[in-house]
């Protein structure tokens, strides 16, 4: 089984696309980390972040240990993420890595912008999930205070709102719901809430499975 989950930054998606995971036995993707590592390589170079050949030889010789360099979910990495995820050489690059995650037996998760639409688009379920642009950013807020890194919340929401901006409106693989997508509006749940109703999507897409088998 393949699990899309798609949604702008910050709107919840990889805790939930973690609990799910392990909830259905499956692997999991972040593939937001991976452009994230593509821009944190290319800061750590000092290369120019608008260089899009030297964006896309990193993208093909993406270093794995990077993924867990302590500065990949730090604000600027994000900002710099959203630049590099516009080219189309970078998004090219990291395709095949993913098509053959998702495929690798038992199935996966996996949560992005455009896996529902470019990267998945025969994935069992496909969830979008959104929050409002300040709930979003709230918790963004939160996340970078509890990592000790004390950022204006006015300046986070600025972020957010140029983020969506950026993923909604480029031309390769923007950021939008598949037309089979279920839309998850976060707003007003919490993570265990938010995990109840995406269970029951996937629950409901698994016994009409077994309904059509048996
Ligand atoms: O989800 P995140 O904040 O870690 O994502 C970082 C950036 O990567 C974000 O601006 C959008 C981009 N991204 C993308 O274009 N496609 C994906 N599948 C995942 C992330």
């Amino acid at each position: 089984m393949i699990i899309a989950i798609d949604g702008p930054a910050a709107a919840g998606k990889g805790t939930l696309a973690r609990k799910l995971a392990e909830h259905y036995g499956l692997r999991f993707l972040d593939t937001g980390a991976l452009y994230r590592a593509v821009a944190l390589s290319l800061l750590l170079a000092g290369a120019d972040i608008e260089d899009e050949q030297a964006a896309e030889e990193a993208a093909r010789q993406l270093d794995q240990r990077i993924l867990s360099h302590p500065d990949l979910r730090s604000a600027g990495t994000g900002v710099a993420a959203s630049k590099v995820a516009a080219m189309p050489g970078v998004r090219a690059a990291l395709l095949d890595y993913q098509r053959r995650f998702a495929a690798t037996p038992p199935g996966a998760v996996l949560d992005g912008r455009d896996i529902g639409t470019v990267v998945c688009p025969d994935a069992d379920v496909k969830l979008f999930v959104t929050a409002s642009p300040e709930v979003r950013a709230k918790r963004r807020w939160l996340e970078l205070k509890e990592r000790g890194e004390e950022v204006a919340f006015e300046q986070i929401l600025q972020q957010v709102r140029e983020r969506d901006e950026r993923d909604m409106n480029r031309a390769d693989a923007p950021l939008r719901p598949a037309e089979d997508a279920h839309l998850l509006d976060t707003s007003e749940l919490d993570i265990e809430a938010a995990f109840r109703a995406a269970r029951r999507i996937i629950d409901a897409h698994l016994k009409r499975g077994s309904d059509r088998q048996g």
